[in-house]
């Protein structure tokens, strides 16, 4: 269930955001402490969901700054209202806590505890404690410093649900999201949604419409695998989008999340047992090879690995990356003994020349300031190097760009002179944002066969998900889903 906080300031917007929250959320938040001004009646009875009504210090995140007493006392006026649900926080002096729980009442309590900034080691002794105590729900927020903080309070769900308790457990910050999202899906009693970006009343919200659309955290579920991807920054990956708009293609109550992850190895060891596979992107896909019992062929030979998938008791790595980019070139050309140039010697340039290599084509590499890098991935596909300075003598059939010039913000910039293009050519770019880079511009004045680095993306995202599904992926949705999302950004 998602809960979307009321926020105020005054009367008229709160009375506004309930109307709007009604059709996206399971349970409004009334935070009371928010609110310049209020009439909480007519509050109550604007909403047809259950309000929790919160009135939050400023000890515990809120800007209540009246008495313990008053605001005490507000939560009763607000039992005296009607209100469904009412949070009083584990820190409210005993002499007023104990008798506030122990009262003959007819709303629900929460109690809560935030901490922002840690998830303490102790965090399952105050668990015991809370339940200890007569309230009708738990709710256990903390603050996630490292990714495998949300671990902490998974576990505190699986206690619950043995311990037949209603606890809501989340971690805020921008590594808390994965609790924001698997809460839920995990037994917990309901995950917090803002209304729309800026509304959060904590860090690391996220919007109730992503909650509910794209992760569909509100269906139904007996089962489900957990999938994501693993990179530093993730906040950039379009993943989430395209595989959980596939998985409901295909009826799987399938999820996948984005991990934001530091050290990949406490990572990997952590989450594991709760993954089925990963998408990997920069920094780890060499880093995460040494965690995995087996590695594809081709991923061997790229030397990286941008799918994990579970196979078995373990797990194998594998790079459709390479298999992405020449499913995209080999729908025009036939790259036996053409002359290819790849522009870039990095992680890209080494996948898709290694596919390139095997297909038998005349390879030539550039390079831009790391002479040493090109040299290397020269001798691996057996190519002429070059610096990108002298491409303009060079013979091209097939031109794949495997640098990051012209990605947006550099819209103007180009990696090889419009004078090198010709009618026939085939130009790749694997820059996919924007759309059309200058390079593919270029290339199609000049007559040039173009192909977008989109044609990439989606490629390799299809081939993830049929490895990890085994079923046909649903490939002009998660090319529309790309498009869309390329769009949104522009
Ligand atoms: N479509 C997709 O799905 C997809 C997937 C992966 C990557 N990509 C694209 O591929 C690009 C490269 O990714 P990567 O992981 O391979 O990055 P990387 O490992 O950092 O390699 C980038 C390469 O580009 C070269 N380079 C940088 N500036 C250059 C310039 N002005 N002229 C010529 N070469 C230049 C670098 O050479 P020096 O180090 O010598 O400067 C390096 O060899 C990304 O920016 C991304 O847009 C797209």
């Amino acid at each position: 269930m998602i809960c979307i906080p009321i926020v105020g300031p005054i009367q008229k917007k709160s009375l506004e955001d309930i109307a709007a929250a009604e059709p996206l959320a399971d349970f409004l938040e009334l935070r009371l402490d928010l609110m310049s001004d209020y009439d909480l009646e007519a509050l109550l009875a604007a909403s047809t969901k259950p309000c929790i009504v919160t009135n939050r210090t400023k000890r515990e995140g809120g800007q209540f700054s009246g008495s313990e007493e008053d605001r005490i006392e507000i939560l009763k006026q607000a039992i005296a209202a009607g209100a469904e649900y009412v949070d009083i926080e584990t820190s409210t002096p005993k002499q007023l806590l104990k008798p506030f729980l122990e009262s003959e009442r007819k709303s629900k309590v929460i109690l809560s505890y935030h901490n922002f900034t840690d998830t303490p080691e102790e965090i399952g002794h105050l668990y015991e404690l809370m339940c200890a105590m007569p309230a009708d729900i738990l709710k256990i927020v903390t603050y996630a410093r490292d990714i495998n903080n949300n671990l902490a309070l998974f576990e505190l769900l699986r206690r619950s649900k043995k311990d037949d308790k209603k606890l809501i457990a989340l971690c805020m910050g921008e590594k808390g999201e994965v609790s924001r999202i698997l809460s839920p899906l995990l037994g917990g009693f309901l995950t917090f949604g803002s209304l729309e970006t800026g509304k959060e009343t904590a860090p690391g919200q996220i919007t109730s419409s992503k909650l509910r659309d794209i992760y569909r955290v509100c269906d139904k579920r007996d089962s489900f695998k957990i999938y994501g991807v693993i990179g530093n920054p993730v906040y950039k990956s379009m993943g989430y989008l395209i595989h959980n708009r596939a998985f409901k293609e295909i009826g799987s109550n399938d999820i996948y999340i984005p991990f934001l992850v530091d050290n990949v190895e406490k990572f990997f060891k952590g989450f594991s047992p709760y993954l089925e596979g990963l998408s990997v992107t920069m920094p780890f896909k060499e880093d995460i090879i040494s965690m995995m019992d087996e590695i594809d062929e081709m991923a061997t030979k790229i030397g990286a690995v941008n799918t994990v998938v579970r196979e078995g008791k373990g797990w194998k790595g594998y790079n459709t990356d390479c298999m992405g980019a020449l499913k995209a070139i080999e729908k025009h050309v036939d790259l036996k003994n053409k002359n290819v140039l790849i522009i870039g010697a990095g992680g890209t340039a080494k996948a898709i020349g290694q596919g390139v290599y095997e297909k038998g084509a005349k390879i030539t590499v550039t390079y831009n300031r790391d002479k040493e890098k090109g040299i290397q991935l020269g001798r691996e596909l057996e190519a002429k190097v070059v610096s990108i300075q002298e491409i303009d003598n060079e013979e091209i059939d097939v031109l794949i760009n495997c640098s990051p010039v012209g990605m947006s913000p550099n819209l103007e910039e180009t990696p090889i002179s419009s004078r090198c293009l010709r009618k026939g050519m085939v130009v790749f770019d694997s820059v996919y944002n924007p759309l059309e880079t200058r390079l593919i511009r270029e290339a199609k004045v000049a007559g040039c066969v173009t192909i977008s680095g989109v044609e990439l993306f989606v490629n390799q995202a299809v081939g993830q998900f049929e490895l990890w599904t085994r079923q046909k992926a649903p490939a002009e949705l998660m090319r529309d889903v790309v498009l869309q999302g390329l769009d949104s950004k522009i």
